[in-house]
């Protein structure tokens, strides 16, 4: 059996990206001897090899990563923020092994679960990061490189003096913009009524983002299969929230200086 490894030797928490808290309190819980092995056995195929800089789950300055090499193949990506135990993204990589997948999440333990989960499925299109996702969306994947980025079910951080800690917020929004190519979709659920509120006046406020439906709400995305958080949710009688936002495809010249600049 593969020994217990710690998580990496850096005070992670509280810490904070751009002076802000980050949307996570880091689990360190063991992992079980199934995830540990999976872990130890198929992290490298599956788990993006991403510098860190002072924190456990950040990205280092000057790191980047280039979706063709990193899948060895050009296709449309899709990147889950927040991808937990990995059901959703599972569920789309094997209905859709065209597109290419990279889910992050900072949960060592979900990440392995996933491995678990790939493995059995066989998918070669599915791949992940352990980092803080604002980053890799901020540094990492080149500007305009990614098709959609889905954010299904985040921490709803109910009090209100936790809401700082929210991971959808005006430099997610920014963040987003910049890896999304003109056109490419942002898509988001929660069942988080205040939340779901909250989003929407974040994006509908964003600049370069315009919203994909008409109404209150958008449609519920076909493309998502129920996870646990969606049926707790039900369960408790919450009213599940869709939006979708598309980035517009005009972009001004002081827009693509801002989503340039380090
Ligand atoms: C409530 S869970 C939902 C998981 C999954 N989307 C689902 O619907 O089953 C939210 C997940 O987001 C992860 N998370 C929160 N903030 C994150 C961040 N900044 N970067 C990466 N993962 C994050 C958490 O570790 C947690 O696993």
């Amino acid at each position: 059996m593969t020994e217990q490894q710690p998580l990496p030797p850096k005070s992670f928490d509280p810490t904070t990206f751009r002076e802000k808290p980050v949307s996570f309190v880091r689990r360190s819980g063991r992992m079980t001897p199934s995830q540990e092995r999976a872990w130890a056995d198929h992290a490298e195929k599956y788990v993006l090899d991403i510098a860190h800089g002072p924190a456990a789950t950040s990205v280092a300055d000057g790191e980047t990563g280039d979706p063709e090499q990193i899948f060895g193949r050009t296709a449309p990506l899709i990147v889950e923020v927040g991808s937990g135990q990995g059901h959703a993204i599972l569920h789309a990589s094997q209905t859709r092994p065209d597109t290419n997948f990279l889910a992050i999440e900072v949960f060592r333990a979900g990440l392995a679960r996933t491995i678990i989960r790939a493995e059995v499925a066989g998918v070669e299109n599915l791949r992940l990061a352990e980092v803080n996702a604002p980053e890799l969306l901020e540094k990492y994947l080149p500007a305009g490189s990614v098709d959609e980025i889905w954010v299904f079910f985040p921490d709803p951080w109910k009090k209100v003096r936790h809401h700082k800690r929210r991971l959808v917020n005006d430099d997610f929004a920014r963040v987003a913009r910049r890896a999304l190519r003109p056109g490419g979709v942002l898509r988001l659920a929660t069942d988080w009524e205040n939340y779901a509120e909250h989003m929407r006046q974040v994006l509908d406020a964003a600049e370069g983002f315009e919203r994909d439906f008409s109404g209150e709400w958008a449609e519920r995305f076909d493309g998502r299969i129920l996870t646990a958080f969606e049926e707790k949710g039900i369960d408790k009688d919450r009213r599940i929230r869709d939006l979708t936002y598309r980035r517009g495809t005009a972009t001004s010249a002081m827009t693509a200086t801002i989503e340039e600049t380090p």
